[in-house]
């Protein structure tokens, strides 16, 4: 795994925008699995920014979302299609039909999660994942637990994640309890990776990484069996300060 330790958040989401900017100049049709939270909302500002300079463009870009809520609506303010809207779509040159994030109104959620593999997979897969990570080591949705499902699926949350995100919606209990999650595998299959973390609550969970080693209890460690991770984190989410 490449390690990038930054100095502060605004360092780690220029960092991670770099990558992202790179992959668009290598193929002006790249597809990005992006992800929300307010960890990368920086990285999507300085995208912002490069294309408002006309740095990049992406018009020919193609994008799948990791995880929504569910059930949630779209035009939820907290549901992550809201979110991709405002911070990045709505901001920049992208075809909006080719942005992807899992149905939250769907009625069948099986149904919707066999085809959005099959979408990825019809796109090509993932030139470039972007990846947050949870307090307890979740990536996308993916919470700890002694099995772990590789596609994409419907799943419970943990009382740690809706502990940390309750806080968004109008009351705890407007959090929806369960969602839809592209599974490690998904994940693993992208080409690239990039992870990105800030601030001492994620301390714990990225010493479990460094590791090196693998456990399903921290969901994250399964990335040390891609070959092409990058780890961006400010010096706070790197020694616990
Ligand atoms: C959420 C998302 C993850 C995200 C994580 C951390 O629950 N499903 O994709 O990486 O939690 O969120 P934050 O960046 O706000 O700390």
């Amino acid at each position: 795994m490449n390690v990038i330790i930054t100095e502060n958040y605004e360092s780690m989401s220029k960092e991670a925008a770099k990558i992202v900017v790179d992959t668009m100049s290598k193929k002006i049709n790249a597809v990005l699995g992006l992800a929300t939270g307010s960890t990368p909302e920086g990285m999507y500002a300085e995208l912002c920014r490069s294309y408002n300079k006309g740095e990049i463009s992406f018009r020919a870009v193609n994008s799948v979302n990791l995880d929504e809520y569910y059930p949630i609506s779209a035009t939820n303010n907290q549901s992550y299609r809201y979110f991709m809207n405002k911070n990045l779509f709505d901001k920049v040159d992208i075809n909006k039909s080719n942005t992807y994030v899992p149905n939250g109104e769907a009625k069948d959620a099986a149904a919707e999660c066999k085809s959005y593999d099959e979408l990825i997979a019809s796109l090509g897969g993932i030139d470039l994942q972007i990846l947050g990570i949870g307090r307890n080591g979740h990536i996308g949705f993916n919470e700890p637990n002694g099995e772990l499902i590789p596609v994409t699926h419907l799943t419970s949350l943990t009382e740690s994640t809706i502990e940390s995100n309750s806080k968004y919606f109008p009351t705890p209990s407007d959090m929806p309890r369960s969602a839809l999650t592209m599974g490690i595998g998904t994940i693993l299959n992208a080409k690239k990776i990039v992870i990105m973390a800030s601030g001492k609550e994620k301390h714990e969970a990225i010493l479990k990484m460094l590791t090196g080693k693998v456990t399903t209890m921290w969901p994250a460690t399964m990335l040390n069996l891609h070959n092409d991770v990058t780890l961006i984190c400010d010096r706070r989410a790197y020694y616990g300060e």
